[in-house]
């Protein structure tokens, strides 16, 4: 049978990531000694409350139809908590209720390009974003991160990498995966670039609650005709089955969005906005704790790391990632991930799903277990152990 070129895009760059992860989770569904530490999925639950108001909605029947650009209450409660977070005053008409970032990302891809449309989108990216932008048609061009850089984006690529077919530049900041807040100085770069050629910027803040103070620097406030922001739940709220995100912009382009949603959501689930609203009713606190769930994970995967020579390791600002540059064990990332988990059944994720320069490097999640945690690091001191000799016997034996 045919199929559409849409869906071959979607299926192409980054969709083979999640092979070693995937195939850990079903080993690890059969009962096998298996360590993830690939996927960013704290193993945190949702606050009671959030759950008891779902529970309490689905007894009272909440289980109709519901507006597709979400309830105006659920609309009100994430405008207030967007003026909040950065200081860019919007009403409900402002906000499209999705599901999950992800889902908003898809329908600013679909809302601002199309065929012979660039948007270009900062490395390291995460994993979907090829496949999202890239349904939209338009072409995905990316600019770098240097690694020697800590991955701060190539302002001058960025700069060189604009066309009169470009529509929109796209960042995740804080980042997935290497954990960068863009700072002042490189978004008033952005600005001006935006404002010089007309273009969109689309704002992943997935991880902005988990910054100190719950908050990063951004420039909703400063273009606030220009800036798509993406949030969600999922993060913040150890939230991510629900799927309760939304997309912030001009209230023009979210009245087209919703045209969109109708199409391919028709409304979340009501109970679902329901225990997103009571959720945003906690204000600060479930971020609270999952920054300083992470903290701790992070302090101790960081100490686990440090005794092993052959790895570099570049600690997140913000987030619930590593980055190992395993470069000198003479293995790619792609061929450290496919390795590790043969050897040892570790889960990590091949740093080259996220761009060129973090192809070098593998991403390992530190947002579960302490004791998966030390296990999984010390299994990755084994690997690396095997490596080194094997490496100075065939370099003795001239192998
Ligand atoms: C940078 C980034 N954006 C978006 C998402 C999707 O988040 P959500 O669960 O809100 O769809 C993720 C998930 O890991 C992410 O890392």
């Amino acid at each position: 049978m045919r199929y559409s070129a849409l869906i071959d895009r979607a299926m192409g760059e980054g969709a083979d990531a999640w092979i070693v992860h995937l195939e850990a989770r079903a080993a690890r569904d059969r009962g096998e000694d298996v360590l993830l530490l690939s996927i960013g999925d704290p193993d945190l639950d949702t606050p009671a409350e959030v759950v008891e108001r779902a529970i309490l909605g689905l007894r009272a029947g909440d289980t109709h139809y519901t507006p597709a650009a979400g309830r105006p209450e659920l609309r009100a409660a994430i405008a207030a908590l967007h003026c909040a977070r950065t200081g860019q005053a919007v009403g409900a008409s402002e906000v499209l209720a999705t599901a999950g970032a992800q889902n908003a990302l898809f329908v600013a891809a679909l809302c601002i390009a199309g065929p012979g449309d660039e948007l270009i989108a900062l490395e390291p990216l995460y994993t979907t974003y090829p496949g999202t932008l890239g349904i939209s048609g338009a072409t995905l061009v990316r600019t770098p991160a240097p690694a020697a850089r800590g991955f701060r984006p190539d302002l001058a690529a960025l700069a060189a990498a604009i066309t009169p077919r470009t529509r929109a530049i796209v960042y995740a900041s804080p980042n997935n995966p290497c954990g960068v807040v863009l700072d002042e100085r490189e978004l008033a770069a952005i600005a001006a670039l935006a404002r010089r050629h007309d273009l969109w910027v689309v704002a992943d803040e997935v991880y902005a609650a988990l910054a100190p103070g719950a908050r990063v620097p951004g420039l909703a406030a400063e273009l606030p005709e220009r800036v798509l922001t993406l949030g969600s739940l999922s993060k913040s709220h150890a939230m991510a089955g629900w799927r309760a995100g939304w997309l912030v912009g001009p209230d023009e382009l979210v009245a087209k969005a919703e045209a969109l949603s109708v199409c391919m959501l028709f409304g979340l689930p009501g109970f679902v906005q329901q225990a997103a609203i009571a959720a945003l009713g906690l204000a600060d606190a479930p971020a609270a704790r999952v920054r300083s769930y992470l903290a701790e994970r992070r302090a101790l995967m960081l100490e686990c790391l440090a005794q092993i020579p052959a790895i570099v390791v570049h600690a997140p600002a913000v987030g619930m990632f590593m980055l190992l540059d395993v470069r000198a064990t003479g293995l790619s990332g792609r061929e450290f991930t496919r390795a590790l988990y043969d050897a040892e059944r570790v889960a990590v994720v091949d740093g080259g799903a996220f761009g060129r320069e973090t192809a070098g490097c593998v991403r390992a999640c530190f947002a579960t277990e302490p004791d998966e945690i030390r296990a999984g690091c010390a299994r990755i001191a084994r690997f690396c152990a095997g490596l080194a000799r094997r490496g100075i016997r065939s370099a003795a034996t001239g192998s």
